[in-house]
């Protein structure tokens, strides 16, 4: 049981063709829900922390309620930064005691990502943590990508492996049409696969990482509309093409939409059912079970890591 980095864990995962769960973390409720599921399915787990919820949480309560997770479990557990924007908060991260940290210059041109990555690669290896970066850049929400659009912004395998070769990193997050939020797509879900297996295949045994992956489950988003909510026209990527990317290098699948799907379902249910409650124990209680229930779904069903602790 330890906190570790994402190297043994991401080489059993490309080898046995399954992805870890990387889920996103902002208070205590969540973790519990997060980890009872990975230790009722004996799960690798990546716990990651945004920027937003380093702010909200502030990074030391976060890192010791990692830190008493991986004790009560005797899980491995990687604590990751998800999409740090700079070097510095890459530092700060690293300096307090996180096991891999992602360095975003997706927003960059390609030279100026690649330098930008390998700055934080040089400090990250040094003190044995590990390091994803961003090539290509995310569908936005209002986005209808067309075929030109899409050599625009998802991911170009030829620089993909001119980027891992040049910068070192110990994983690479790919745009294939996958967006970040509740409204991924306007029409049918349709994902780049060709070009995964492109990237895929001119990287061999290394590490790709799907970010935007929540599947966005209708039965939260009409519990939340069920229960005074308004998120109409909410739509995720299927579990099946989750399945399919696990099987064709994803290594790691980022999930953080459905977890606040989970729990606020959960907890409009609460209230609306129990208008008299006001003990916070008696709504986050239940949403922690949602949020337990709908990983550990995540775990045996799609991302195929059940048992591989
Ligand atoms: O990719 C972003 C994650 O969903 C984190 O969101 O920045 O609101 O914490 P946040
Ligand atoms: P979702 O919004 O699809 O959950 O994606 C989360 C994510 O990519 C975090 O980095
Ligand atoms: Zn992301």
């Amino acid at each position: 049981m330890a906190l570790v980095n994402t190297t043994e864990m991401f080489k059993k995962a490309y080898e046995g063709g399954y992805a870890v769960g990387a889920f996103n973390v902002n208070n205590m409720e969540i973790i519990q829900g997060i980890v009872a599921a990975a230790k009722a399915e004996q799960a690798p787990l990546i716990l990651q922390v945004s920027a937003g919820a380093r702010k909200y949480a502030s990074p030391i309560y976060l890192k010791k309620l990692v830190e008493a997770a991986i004790e009560e479990t005797g899980l491995d557990i990687v604590l990751h930064l998800d999409h740090g924007d700079d070097f510095e908060i890459c530092k700060a991260c690293i300096d307090d005691g996180f096991s891999s940290v992602m360095i975003d210059g997706s927003k960059y041109p390609l030279a100026e990502n690649i330098a930008l990555a390998k700055k934080v690669v040089d400090y990250a290896h040094d003190r044995g943590v590990t390091v994803e970066a961003e090539l290509g850049k995310l569908a936005g929400v209002e986005d209808a990508v067309k075929v030109s659009a899409k050599d625009a912004t998802y991911t170009d395998p030829d620089e993909a492996v001119e980027f891992v070769q040049k910068s070192g990193v110990d994983s690479l997050a790919i745009a294939i049409g996958t967006s970040h939020g509740a409204y991924k797509f306007k029409g049918d879900p349709s994902l780049d696969f060709a070009r995964l297996d492109k990237i895929s295949a001119l990287l061999p045994n290394f590490p790709l990482v799907l970010h935007g992956a929540s599947s966005v489950p209708q039965e939260f988003v009409e519990l939340c509309n069920k229960y005074g909510g308004k998120i109409p026209g909410a739509q995720g990527v299927p579990e099946s093409m989750l399945r399919q990317a696990a099987k064709s290098g994803v290594c790691k699948i980022n999930i953080d939409t459905d977890l606040r799907l989970a729990m606020t379902a959960s907890i409009r249910q609460t209230f609306m059912e129990h208008p008299e409650e006001f003990d916070p124990r008696k709504y986050l209680a239940p949403g922690r079970d949602a949020i337990q229930k709908m990983v550990q779904h995540k775990i045996k069903d799609v991302l195929g890591c059940s048992g591989k602790k």
